[in-house]
């Protein structure tokens, strides 16, 4: 699909991984809306010149979604292509010291990652199936994001790999499914990226995950998962793949 011209919702697209999304969509002449609790920075606002609006959505909540979409339309009458960012990060142990894991905090975990990336997913493609579609028959385009710790969970992590389990294990059954009306699914596993959510994580453990990666050793660019995505975007033959982006790196248990 080519990005000029066409409608983007960028779910978790106010930071981050999401945000750099919108930043290269903009500049490639895509628009469309930022669907994420918060709003986006106004440096970012100001970067995309009128060309993104945002919808304040929790992607949780069927209604919001459906909310997100109308609005969408209204203003830029089609959804092309979603890209879901939005997710939470969790760390705590089965058994910890303080008592085994909270489930309502499990419960949340999974709620935001994966109910809310199949949310929208569901929402957005019945939207899509209903486009015209292009010369090669494609209608939509849908990417979502899961983490390297969807295979290689570290110890605290089994709420949040548990959900980006899922979230890759939807990969395919989606694009199956969805492949009768010219919609592709994939899925991007990213390793250890530069953001405002890795920053929740201490110091120490960012530069060891940085000297984890084989090559290159350090953090990954957002700017270098939204080029990823443009990719998936523009390549017709990319479809129900779960595509690592993570220089190497392999997580060891803790
Ligand atoms: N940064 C990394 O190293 C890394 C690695 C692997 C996977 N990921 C995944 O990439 C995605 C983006 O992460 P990031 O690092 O840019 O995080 P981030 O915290 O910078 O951005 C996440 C955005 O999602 C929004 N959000 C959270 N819950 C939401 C909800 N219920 N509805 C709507 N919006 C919601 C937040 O407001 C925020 O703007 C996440 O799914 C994350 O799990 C990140």
């Amino acid at each position: 699909m080519q990005i000029r011209d066409r409608t983007f919702v960028v779910a978790g697209g106010s930071s981050g991984l999401g945000a750099a999304c919108v930043h290269e969509l903009a500049a490639q002449q895509g628009r469309g809306m930022i669907a994420d609790l918060r709003p986006p920075s106004e440096e970012l606002q100001a970067a995309v010149d009128g060309r993104f609006g945002h919808h304040q959505t929790d992607i949780q909540d069927g209604d919001a979604v459906r909310s997100l979409l109308q609005a969408t339309v209204e203003r830029w009458e089609a959804v092309d292509c979603v890209i879901i960012c939005a997710g939470v990060l969790h760390a705590e142990r089965i058994v910890g010291s303080d008592g085994p894991f909270d489930l309502a905090a499990f419960r949340r975990v999974i709620d935001v990652n994966l109910v809310g990336t199949f949310n929208l997913l569901r929402l957005a493609a019945d939207v899509m199936r209903r486009n015209e579609p292009d010369e090669t028959g494609e209608r939509g385009v849908i990417v979502t994001t899961a983490s390297v710790a969807a295979f290689e969970g570290q110890i605290g992590q089994a709420a949040y790999s548990a959900s980006k389990g899922g979230v890759a294990a939807l990969t395919l059954p989606a694009a199956r499914e969805l492949g009768r009306y010219g919609i592709r699914v994939c899925c991007v596993a990213p390793g250890a990226f530069e953001t405002p959510m890795l920053e929740q994580a201490p110091a120490k453990v960012r530069e060891t995950l940085a000297a984890q990666t084989p090559f290159p050793p350090r953090l990954g660019r957002p700017d270098e998962f939204a080029a990823l995505v443009r990719h998936i975007i523009e390549n017709p033959m990319l479809n129900g793949a779960i595509i690592r982006l993570d220089g190497a790196l392999r997580m060891p248990a803790r």
